[in-house]
């Protein structure tokens, strides 16, 4: 290997007579001269500069060497995917990543370096990566077509100071004319992020707003898409992180993190959906969620006494609304003692949640970080026998005021404690049988200061690895929600944890569910709740719903029903609302709610609102579990394949000029488009839909795609259309997800041709999928002028209850004169507008209409 040494490194040194600290890119604020100047602080620039040298490290990773105080570190994962990592005057880390999965065994990948001019590329058949010798800017290449996917503005920099050290390390990309970014976890700001300037710092954000930034949970990762070519890009570090994406309409797009190292992957498609899959193969996929989980749930903070919860339930059965869940908020505790019951409100839980269960609801229940500082408190006598709190430096545990007014936080980048914390959940679970979790405050969350949060002094673990908290802050509800996750499963392991967090991080969706947080009971909050899923779900957080009808303040009936026909496309399907709590919620927002209890609206179960809402409610609910099967099939392909649930139509077509643009439409699984009605009183709406042939879900009215339609809307639901040539799978209305034993499967095929739609099953429940036992149908149509074809194929060993199809054909041009079944004539039913009903066995191969 030719080693090349560049302009040899000047020395740092400290010249006596002036303030002006000579050195490689080191500056001060001004040009004073006197010998004792002082200064409030000094600042460094850092770079690689000229390329001194570069070596081959293993398989996969080539250092160059700077000529000045930083280094890149680059690391082929693939032949679509590079990892970029720059380090200031320092050997690159060895910490383990939060993020990250660790993969059974590196991969040999092949690639080629050549030195030639002024460049060195790194070629991968798939991309060309060049590195400028003069600086080390970076340009990378589609191989193929020789399309420029990233060129940096300027080269890599950070910048350090005496009183602070590193500050940020920064690195500059050229923002195309028409480059669009996507993703980027849980913003507000609309679909493209362009335009907007964003952090990432997990903040509690009680009734944010739609510019509130940051919320809750960090997650550096974006797409970027340009001239049709889409690659990702997620910047891997747990510290406060920026992406400003040209927001000065200068034409660039920078980001940068506030310590550590400068670390990055890029992640090429050329399709959306493929950058996703490979973000997803690199930060981990959820495991399938109990059936259960995908039902219906009722929240409140709080439902308590017990006689209320039980009545909650009651009521849900008289009324014939299906519901899987109730949830029981902080005020169950012993005087928010995490762990305990207030045994006035909840003299026996056990019985309490045993009897709930007979009549089909799970009982999920808050958990929060913050301990009560009390000696005679198991939870904390245990935990600071064992030291398990969050110290600072002086060695002083770190005590701060949330619904206790003195607690303590366990340090969950230990996995001491995290071990600790997981055998905390091992009455709850195994013996009382609470179902699932719901962790909460987690960013976390600190009450009565400007800061929210830690200060940045607290220490943490970080395996071993020491941190203070402006590296762990971002990572600290993801190990929270990961150390409960690990809980459940040691407690119970055969059962599938449910676990519901509010902070996380990239890499999170491994361990929990997510919901949006404190939003509003307003018509611009459901609009935002319509962005958040979907920018969640392209963010690897398929697994994610908002409180349905706000948090905040009271909706109208028509807001909640809206919400609800909204939520039932969103995993998570929850109402939850503050009801008549104040705590916590400054003056204004107190007075809001006080306002809402003078008018007696506080309820927001969904019959709250009386007539026609409780019916229209009703209805949407048991649309709910009338796609179920759909639903758990789509939530599968998010656990095995990583798959958004959730697709803006950007990545139903990313050459759709006019699909880039919508934000409202979006796509369920792979088949369905949803419009939201996100307006009150909405009559019409205008809908945009993509290029192939459509029909409406319901009424099977076709509709040719590439162009925006006119649909008129009823109140009991919204638009909903299907791709031509899609097979769906439907259960009956049930009042919770297994409540009876299904004999008939409803399959709703619409008339067209289509490679692929699939049902999955398995027991719902329980690790024997894993084993072979699930069945997966996966249907292929072929549609012409003579006839209508489905045919079947079957993988997996599972045997459902069910034995035979229900199935539904819609849009058929002409008159059926017969229907076969694996070659034998089979009776069928003809109704008005051509719909065809038939029953034919579950393992069928094929099925032909003929005209
Ligand atoms: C804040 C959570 O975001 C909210 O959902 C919950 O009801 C309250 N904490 C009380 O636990």
């Amino acid at each position: 290997m030719q080693l090349q040494m560049a302009k040899k490194k000047k020395e740092k040194k400290i010249v006596a007579a002036s303030p002006r600290l000579e050195g490689t890119g080191i500056a001060v604020p001004n040009e004073a001269t006197e010998a004792t100047s002082r200064y409030p602080d000094v600042y460094f620039m850092h770079k690689t500069g000229a390329m001194a040298d570069w070596e081959r490290l293993g398989d996969r990773r080539i250092l160059f060497r700077g000529a000045q105080d930083a280094s890149l570190l680059v690391e082929v994962y693939s032949p679509e995917v590079i990892r970029f990592r720059y380090a200031v005057s320092a050997p690159f880390s060895q910490e383990p990543s939060y993020a990250l999965i660790e993969p059974d065994q590196e991969e040999r990948v092949l690639f080629e370096i050549k030195e030639a001019g002024n460049f060195i590329t790194i070629s991968t058949g798939k991309l060309k990566c060049k590195i400028a010798k003069i600086d080390l800017q970076l340009q990378i290449y589609d191989a193929e077509s020789g399309q420029l996917l990233l060129e940096e503005a300027v080269p890599f920099s950070a910048r350090s100071t005496i009183m602070n050290g590193l500050e940020y390390l920064k690195v500059s990309l050229r923002a195309r004319t028409g480059e669009k970014y996507l993703g980027l976890g849980d913003k507000t700001c609309p679909m493209d992020l362009r335009g907007h300037a964003l952090q990432n710092w997990n903040t509690d954000s009680f009734g944010y707003q739609k510019d509130t930034d940051p919320l809750y949970r960090s997650i550096p990762f974006y797409y970027s898409l340009y001239k049709g070519k889409a690659y990702g890009l997620f910047l891997h570090s747990s510290w406060k992180t920026h992406f400003d994406f040209d927001a000065t309409g200068a034409g660039v797009t920078a980001f940068w993190t506030e310590g550590g190292e400068m670390d990055y992957f890029f992640i090429y498609g050329p399709e959306l959906t493929a950058v996703n899959r490979r973000y997803m193969d690199l930060t981990g996929k959820p495991e399938l969620a109990p059936l259960w989980a995908l039902g219906f749930h009722q929240c409140r903070w709080s439902y308590y006494p017990e006689s209320r919860v039980r009545e909650l339930a009651a009521e849900f059965r008289e009324r014939s609304i299906p519901c899987d869940a109730v949830y029981l908020d902080i005020d169950y505790m012993d005087g928010y003692r995490c762990f305990t019951w207030n045994k006035d409100y909840f003299p026996d839980p056990k019985k309490l949640i045993a009897d709930l269960k007979k009549d089909g609801f799970q009982t999920v229940v808050m958990i929060d970080p913050g301990i009560r500082v009390d000696p005679d408190y198991e939870v904390y006598k245990s935990g600071t026998e064992q030291d398990v709190f969050c110290r600072r430096p002086s060695g002083e545990v770190m005590t701060g005021p949330v619904w206790p007014s003195k607690c303590v936080f366990p340090d969950y980048t230990d996995p001491r404690v995290r071990a600790w914390w997981a055998d905390q959940y091992e009455e709850m679970y195994a013996d009382q049988e609470v179902s699932g979790f719901w962790n909460d405050m987690n960013e976390p969350a600190v009450f009565k200061v400007n800061h929210l949060t830690f200060p940045d002094h607290v220490l943490h673990h970080y395996e071993g690895f020491g941190a203070d908290h402006r590296k762990a802050h971002n990572i600290y509800g993801q190990q929270m929600s990961r150390a409960t996750y690990e809980g459940l499963k040691k407690h119970q392991p055969e059962k599938r944890p449910f676990v519901l967090t509010r902070a996380t991080f990239s890499g999170g969706q491994r361990y929990a569910a997510l919901w949006t947080g404190d939003n509003i009971a307003s018509w611009e909050h459901l609009r935002l709740a319509n962005i958040q899923c979907q920018r969640l779900s392209i963010s690897g957080f398929s697994f994610v719903g908002t409180d349905i009808g706000g948090f905040v303040d009271v909706p109208a009936g028509e807001l909640l029903v809206r919400w609800l026909q909204l939520a039932v496309f969103h995993p998570v399907f929850r109402i939850h609302s503050m009801g008549n709590n104040v705590d916590g919620a400054s003056e204004a927002e107190a007075e809001m709610v006080q306002e809402a209890e003078r008018l007696n609206r506080l309820d927001q179960e969904p019959w709250a609102f009386g007539d026609p809402f409780t019916d229209q409610a009703r209805t949407a609910i048991e649309f709910r579990y009338i796609l179920l099967p759909y639903i758990y099939t789509y939530f599968q392909r998010a656990s095995t394949l990583g798959d958004p649930m959730l697709k803006p139509l950007s990545f139903f077509d990313q050459t759709d000029q006019e699909a880039l643009k919508r934000e409202s439409e979006f796509i369920f699984g792979d088949h369905l488009l949803v419009c939201p009605i996100l307006k009150p009183g909405t009559k019409t709406i205008t809908t945009y839909l993509p290029k192939g042939e459509w029909y409406d879900f319901h009424r099977a009215t076709p509709f040719i795609g590439g162009q925006k339609v006119r649909l008129r809307t009823r109140p009991d639901r919204l638009p909903v259309l299907v791709r031509a040539g899609s097979v769906i799978p439907t259960y009956p209305v049930q009042q919770y997800t297994d409540e009876l034993e299904i004999h008939h499967v409803g399959l709703r095929a619409y008339f067209g041709s289509l490679d692929e739609s699939l049902w999955y099953v398995d027991a719902g429940e329980g690790y024997d999928y894993r084993e072979g036992g699930y069945r997966l149908a996966s249907f292929s149509t072929v549609a012409t002028e003579k006839g209508f074809l489905i045919r079947q194929e079957v993988t997996g060993d599972f045997q459902p209850t069910a034995t035979a199809y229900r199935i539904k054909l819609f849009g058929m041009p002409f008159d059926a004169l017969s229907l076969k079944v694996d070659g034998a004539e089979t009776h069928f039913s003809q109704l008005p507008l051509k719909v065809l009903v038939v029953e034919i066995p579950l393992d069928f191969g094929e099925m032909e209409v003929l005209f």
